[in-house]
C-alpha cells in the first residue's frame, strides 16, 4: 500500500498543532519519520516538538482567521521543503447554545475559524498541489458535519459546510491528482470540552428541556464538579488518518470511532426511511409533460 520513497519525503502541514488531534497526529506523523510544518497560533506550545524533532519540522506561527498568516505560513513551508503533500484543516472550536441564542458575532466568529480559514488555507495550498499533480488534504469535520444536534447548530452548520464544499473540491482536484478526505470524528479525548467549548450566555428557558442538561453539563466539566471520559484514543485516531492518507483508495469520508458510525448510520436510515415514505408526493412535482428517464 505505501510506497516508502514517497512516504519517506511527505510533508504535513497540519492546521492547530498545539494539541488535541492536531498534536496526536504531528506526533505520530513525526515518529514515523515524515515531515511535519507545524503550526500554532501560540508557537511556544509547539516547541518542544519541534526540538525533538529538528530536521523534521518547520515550526510556524499560524491563527488560521488571519489570511497574512496563512499566506506566510504556506510560503515558508513550500520555501524549506519545496512541497506540500498533506493538508490537514484541523484547527477547530465549538459554540454551546440554542441557535436563537448564539449571538450574531458569535456565529460568525465561529464561521470564521471552522469554515472560511479552511478555505482560505485550502485556496492558498492548492495551487502548489495542482502544480505537483499530487496531494492530500483532510478536512477535520465531525460527526456533527453529518448529524446535526439540538444544542450545537452552530457548530454543525459549519462542519455541514465543510462537508458541502469537501465533496464538490474531490470532484474538481481528483483528474488533477490531489485527493480529499472528510474526517468525520466521534468524542475523542482531547481538550475539546475543556478548552474548545464557548457556552453562550444568553439563556432562553423555552430551550431549557431540550438543551439544559447539555449545558449544565459542559459547565460541570469546566468547572471539574463532572468527569467526561471520550472513548476515542486520538492517538488511534492519528493512526487511522494516516492509514487512510497511505491508502491508494482513500475514502471520501473518514468516520472515526463506534459512537460516530452509529449515529451516522441512524441517521442514514432516517433519511432513507423519511426519503421512502414521501417518495409519491417528491415525484409529484414534476410538470406533466415532462417523462424522465427511469
Ligand atoms: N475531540 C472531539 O471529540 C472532536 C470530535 C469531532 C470533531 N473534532 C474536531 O477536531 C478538531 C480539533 O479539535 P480537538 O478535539 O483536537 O480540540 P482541542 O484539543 O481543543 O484542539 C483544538 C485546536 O484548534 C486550534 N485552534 C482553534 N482556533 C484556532 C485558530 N483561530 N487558529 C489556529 N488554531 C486554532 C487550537 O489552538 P490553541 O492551542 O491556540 O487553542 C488547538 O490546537 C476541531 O476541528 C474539532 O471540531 C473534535
Amino acid at each position: 500500500m505505501v510506497t516508502s520513497s514517497i512516504y519517506q519525503k511527505r510533508v504535513w502541514f497540519i492546521t492547530g498543532s498545539s494539541k488535541g488531534l492536531g498534536r496526536a497526529l504531528a506526533e505520530t506523523v513525526l515518529e514515523r519519520g515524515e515531515t511535519v510544518v507545524l503550526t500554532a497560533r501560540n508557537p511556544e506550545q509547539i516547541k518542544d516538538l519541534a526540538a525533538s524533532f529538528p530536521e523534521h519540522t518547520l515550526a510556524v506561527q499560524l491563527d488560521v482567521t488571519k489570511p497574512e498568516e496563512v499566506r506566510e505560513a504556506v510560503k515558508q513551508a513550500i520555501t524549506n521543503f519545496g512541497r506540500i503533500d498533506v493538508l490537514v484543516n484541523n484547527a477547530g472550536y465549538g459554540v454551546l447554545g440554542a441557535i436563537e441564542e448564539v449571538r450574531n458575532e458569535e456565529v460568525r466568529r465561529q464561521f470564521e475559524t471552522n469554515f472560511f480559514a479552511v478555505l482560505e488555507v485550502l485556496r492558498t495550498v492548492l495551487p502548489h498541489m495542482r502544480q505537483q499533480r499530487s496531494g492530500h488534504i483532510l478536512n477535520i469535520s465531525s460527526v456533527g458535519g453529518f448529524v446535526s444536534y439540538a444544542g450545537t447548530g452552530i457548530y454543525n452548520g459549519t462542519k455541514f459546510a465543510i462537508e458541502g464544499i469537501s465533496e464538490a473540491l474531490a470532484q474538481e482536484v481528483t483528474p488533477l491528482g490531489i485527493k480529499i478526505t472528510i474526517v468525520e470524528p466521534g468524542a475523542f479525548r482531547t481538550n475539546f470540552v475543556t478548552r474548545s467549548l464557548v457556552i453562550t450566555d444568553i439563556q432562553i428557558n423555552d430551550y431549557e428541556k431540550v438543551i439544559g442538561a447539555m449545558r449544565k453539563d459542559a459547565r460541570d466539566i469546566l468547572d471539574m464538579k463532572l468527569e467526561f471520559n471520550e472513548p476515542g484514543d486520538p492517538k488511534k485516531a492519528a493512526l487511522a488518518m494516516i492509514k487512510a492518507v497511505d491508502s491508494d483508495n482513500p475514502p471520501l469520508r473518514l468516520v472515526l470511532g463506534e459512537d460516530a458510525i452509529s449515529a451516522i448510520n441512524a441517521k442514514l436510515d432516517s433519511v432513507k426511511a423519511e426519503l421512502d415514505a414521501w417518495t409519491e408526493v417528491s415525484v409529484d412535482t414534476t410538470f406533466d409533460e415532462v417523462v424522465l428517464a427511469k
